[in-house]
């Protein structure tokens, strides 16, 4: 392998994209004497290894600089510089530090996620890719990155494209009609960068990336307010779930919440424990599960008292919503604040409960009252990564599982139960029936896998860019 293939594999090994599907191999760019494995000629000391590229380039603090310059560009190019408004500049140059010095040999390690999560839902297009690469070029020029050393990492990063740029196919353009006034509108509106976020929506609308458009339109939203630009919304959000609009509140942070969330025990304590109790394992195809599930149970006579609804938080913290896996009684009220420095975007597109709680900032939340018993998946239209799951219970007694898939119920009465039982990594979940007798009461309960992770956006177009 030559020195430049050995790059490229690193790079792409870094991408977390040559392990799916082999990338088409770029036009060699190293000359054959860097490429050759020096050996040594009989008699004589082999010839010294050739530099690395990141020695070439002239290690880390070069390759700080010429990041800085890249990501300076980047951020401020008309072109593309509404797709960072979001982003930590200072994390992403460290991770983009740490890629190219992984990349070109040096001694780094790569902390980031792959190229298919980190531009996951972006819908990217050949222009953003180019225009990006450009701004590389350019940073490149500036501190004067001979031709040689350009050409070698240009060549590389050429593969990475199809890990983040969709095909046409997977974009869904907006009306003609409908974009044109809009711009009619945009010409009207006072505020300079308002009017230049709407311009900019319309360009992500023709193109088809439904959900950039959507999010540039609610920029411009939040600087002229919901009624300067209503007329043109529906533009840009029909397909959408409804809207849970007004005034975000703000929620003091309360500290971390758990990963998982839902006890009937300790949510309503009975004020004298019954004579029964159950601990269980739950597996997915006779193993123990990965991921969360909830147990759901119902005397079979059907006499039970209803649980009285509850008022919980799901926060957005480090993106990752906490609790991820929550079980309430029907009726609750589930507060969404955001306490990451970024904005989130909360959605649902589930039968129970389908809503969209819009962008909104650090210490704000908008609350969703779930009154239909179900499985309610939650994602963020900016991150895609990001997953929680609401389950909504009607029955009087429920209980989140452990990461073991183990649970317990304190206090039940003895008698014939239907049970419920679903997990993050099943499909359907399992139905079935238990007796439980007076006393201590053990079960195991088996369900199949087939759980998906949510991977549409809230227009419900995927969100996987591979093709
Ligand atoms: C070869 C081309 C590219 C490379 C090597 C690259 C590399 C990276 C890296 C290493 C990250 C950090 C990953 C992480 O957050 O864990 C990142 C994030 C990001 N990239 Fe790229 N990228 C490329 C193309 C693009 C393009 C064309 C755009 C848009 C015009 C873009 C926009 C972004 C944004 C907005 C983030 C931050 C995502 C977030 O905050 O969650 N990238 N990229």
């Amino acid at each position: 392998m030559n020195t430049r293939a050995v790059w490229v594999v690193a790079l792409l090994a870094a991408c977390g994209g040559s392990s799916k599907k082999p990338e088409p191999e770029p036009a060699p760019v190293v000359t054959p004497e860097v490429a050759t494995t020096p050996s040594a000629a009989p008699g004589k000391p082999a010839p010294p290894a050739p530099k690395s590229l990141f020695d070439r380039l002239g290690g880390l603090p070069a390759i700080t600089l010429v990041v800085e310059e890249f990501v300076t560009r980047s951020t401020t190019d008309e072109r593309i510089k509404e797709r960072f408004f979001n982003t930590d500049a200072t994390n992403l140059k460290k991770l983009l530090v740490e890629f190219v010095c992984l990349a070109t040999g040096g001694p780094c390690t790569y902390t980031g996620r792959s190229m298919e999560d980190s531009h996951a839902g972006m819908d990217l297009v050949d222009e953003e890719f180019t225009a990006l690469v450009e701004d590389l070029v350019a940073g490149l020029d500036k501190y004067k990155v001979p031709e040689k050393e350009k050409g070698e990492i240009l060549g590389a990063l050429g593969p990475l494209k199809p890990t983040m740029v969709v095909s046409a196919d997977k974009l869904h353009p907006i009306d003609d009609a409908k974009l044109a006034a809009v711009t009619k509108l945009a010409g009207t509106v006072k505020d300079k960068a308002a009017a230049d976020l709407l311009a900019k929506a319309v360009i992500a609308g023709k193109r088809g990336q439904q959900s950039y458009a959507e999010q540039l339109f609610t920029r411009a939203e939040m600087i002229t307010g919901p009624k300067t630009v209503a007329s043109v919304a529906a533009t840009f959000r029909t397909g959408a779930p409804a809207r849970i609009a007004g005034t975000p509140k703000a929620l003091p942070d309360a500290g971390a919440q758990p990963k998982v969330v839902g006890s009937s025990d300790s949510d309503s304590p009975a004020a004298k424990p019954l004579a029964a109790s159950l601990k269980g394992t739950l597996t997915i195809d006779g193993k123990a599960p990965s991921g969360f599930g909830v147990i759901m149970m119902w005397p079979a006579n059907g006499k039970y008292a209803k649980r009285t609804p509850k008022q919980r938080v799901i926060e957005q913290r480090g993106k990752e919503f906490a609790p991820h896996v929550m079980a309430v009684p029907v009726g609750s009220t589930v507060a969404f604040p955001n306490y990451d420095a970024i904005y989130h975007n909360v959605f649902s597109l589930s039968n129970p409960k389908s809503f969209d709680l819009g962008m909104y900032k650090s210490g704000e939340s908008r609350d969703v009252k779930v009154d239909k018993p179900g499985i309610v998946r939650v994602g963020c239209n900016l991150h895609a990564s990001m997953a929680a799951y609401l389950i909504v219970v009607d029955a009087p007694a429920y209980v989140a599982t452990e990461p073991d898939g183990s649970f317990s119920f304190a206090s039940l009465a003895p008698g014939k139960y239907k049970v419920q039982a679903w997990n993050e990594r099943s499909g359907e979940p399992l139905d079935t029936t238990v007796e439980i007798k007076a006393g201590a009461n053990q079960t195991t309960l088996d369900l199949k896998a087939g759980g998906q992770a949510i991977s549409n956006d809230k227009f419900n177009n995927t969100r996987e860019v591979k093709k």
